[in-house]
């Protein structure tokens, strides 16, 4: 079926964002169990999955034009969200690259590129984009290669260098982030911009985690999930804007909680890249509130297990302590505690 575009919806202000009953099912729902624990949570990133998210290499849903128009509208205010290191740009030409032959053979109907020689065309029909440029002449392009095409991607992206056995975050697109910001972790490396994450340093997580990522090879991506909650549809809740958001999580109220209160969840990707070795890691972001989650019975019951026996250290890590337990008292009766199985 066809995705119907929203072009008007807003993630901040009046936020008239809004689910269809498809967009909906199509939700990656993270939690494979009743319980929660950070793991090395990575499987290959093939087409096909628990829902329709898994399908293409890069999701585009009903929400693609607006997220786009906010991208647009962070990077107005804050052109800082999108900074890419001068070593990165056969990285950046990469990334163009497979962005741009992923969405072209995902969606025909939507996207197209053509190429005679290094002579390439690319047509964006929902963005109304028709551009030919020179491949790897970055001044034939109206902007750097990879803020152009993370400019037309839903979600966010991070550009990885891998040199002394490590990975560093050398570039990005982050303009619709949980709480974390580029300019603060630009340069650092895997273990130092994990660094306020809780348990998972002890638990050996990171270090699994990085030893598994850097054998990752071209053309075998991987996935995983993470997730946290938002107050409001709100995508850009970044360290800069605390201001705006952060009293946001004092106005949940038992009256409001179910349509304030949204499930975020980002489903992760990440790529070797050919010609730089660097690795693309996207950041898609999804939020769902949690009225929509009770409409699902096996959802309701497994967000109300999680939350109510989440680590204190996580749920103060993810920024939950403060409307927490108006969610679980929300929850709490919607729980029929039949058992669920295992998987999503
Ligand atoms: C959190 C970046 C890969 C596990 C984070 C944070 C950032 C980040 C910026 C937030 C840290 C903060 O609070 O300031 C990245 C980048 C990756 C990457 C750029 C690309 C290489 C991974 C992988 C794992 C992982 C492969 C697998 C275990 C986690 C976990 C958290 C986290 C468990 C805490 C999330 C939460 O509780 O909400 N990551 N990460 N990351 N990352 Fe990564």
């Amino acid at each position: 079926m066809t995705v119907q575009f929203k072009p008007a919806e807003t993630f901040r202000d009046t936020f008239t964002y809004g689910k269809s009953p498809e967009d909906i099912l199509r939700f990656p729902f993270p939690f494979p169990e009743d319980e929660y624990m950070y793991s090395v949570n990575i499987e290959p990133h093939v087409r096909g999955g628990p829902t329709a998210a898994f399908q293409a290499a890069f999701d585009i849903d009903e929400h693609y034009i607006a997220e786009c128009r906010e991208r647009e509208r962070v990077l107005k205010e804050d052109p800082k969200r999108c900074q890419v290191l001068p070593h990165m740009m056969a990285a950046e030409w990469d990334s163009l690259e497979l962005i741009m032959e992923s969405l072209a053979q995902d969606y025909p109907e939507h996207f197209s590129l053509t190429k005679a020689g290094d002579l390439w065309t690319w047509v964006n029909r929902p963005l109304n984009i028709h551009q030919s440029f020179t491949f790897g002449k970055a001044e034939t392009l109206p902007c750097g290669p990879f803020e152009y095409i993370t400019r037309q991607a839903q979600g966010d992206f991070t550009l990885q260098d891998q040199r002394d056995d490590n990975l560093f975050v050398d570039g990005g697109m982050v303009t619709t982030q949980a709480d974390w910001s580029l300019e603060f972790d630009i340069g650092m490396s895997f273990h130092e911009w994990h660094g306020p994450v809780p348990l998972a340093h002890e638990k050996g997580v990171f270090d699994r985690a990085l030893k598994y990522l850097l054998r990752l090879q071209c053309g075998q991506p991987v996935r995983r999930l993470n997730w946290t909650m938002t107050v409001n549809p709100r995508l850009d809740t970044s360290p800069e804007n605390y201001p705006v958001w952060g009293p946001d999580k004092a106005s949940v109220t038992p009256d409001n909680v179910a349509e304030k209160v949204h499930l975020r969840v980002e489903l992760q990707t990440l790529y070797r890249l050919p010609r730089s070795n660097a690795i693309l890691f996207g950041i898609r972001c999804y939020l769902t509130s949690v009225a929509d989650i009770a409409r699902v019975p096996k959802w309701r019951r497994r967000l109300h297990r999680v939350l109510r026996d989440l680590h204190p250290d996580i749920a103060a890590y993810k920024g939950l302590p403060r409307f927490r337990q108006t969610v679980l008292d929300y929850l709490a009766p919607l729980d029929d505690g039949e058992p669920t199985s295992k998987g999503i």
